[in-house]
C-alpha cells in the first residue's frame, strides 16, 4: 500500500547491509547482483541483527549461528533457523530507496 522512504540510493554499497528503522520496524537493505532487497533485520532464530551478517549469493548470513536467509524470499537455507524472515518490496525513485512494509512476504 504505502511505500516509505528508507534511504538515499547512494547510501547503499554493493553487498554491505544497511540497517534502517521504518516506524518501529528494523529493516536491512542490501544491494547485490544489480537489485536492492529489504528484509526484516531480526533473525528468526534469536533476536539478533541480520545487518551485521555477510552477503553472498543473494543471501544474508546470520553472524551468530550461520543460518543464511534468501534475500528474495526470506527463507533460511539451513539450520538452526527454521522460520523465514519477512521480506518487503522495494522501489527506487528519484535516487531514493522506498520499502512497502505492508506487503511483507
Ligand atoms: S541467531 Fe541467527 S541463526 Fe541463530
Amino acid at each position: 500500500m504505502a511505500y516509505e522512504r528508507a534511504c538515499a540510493e547512494a547510501e547503499l554499497t554493493e553487498d554491505t547491509p544497511l540497517r534502517v528503522v521504518l516506524g518501529d520496524v528494523p529493516v536491512t537493505l542490501v544491494r547485490t547482483e544489480g537489485e536492492v532487497y529489504a528484509i526484516n533485520d531480526v533473525c528468526s532464530h534469536a533476536n539478533v541483527s541480520l545487518s551485521e551478517g555477510e552477503v553472498e549469493d543473494c543471501a544474508i548470513e546470520c553472524w551468530l549461528h550461520g543460518s543464511r536467509f534468501d534475500l528474495r524470499t526470506g527463507r533460511p537455507s539451513g539450520p538452526p533457523a527454521t522460520q523465514p524472515v519477512p521480506v518487503y518490496p522495494v522501489k527506487i525513485e528519484a535516487d531514493a530507496v522506498y520499502v512497502d512494509l505492508n506487503q511483507e512476504s
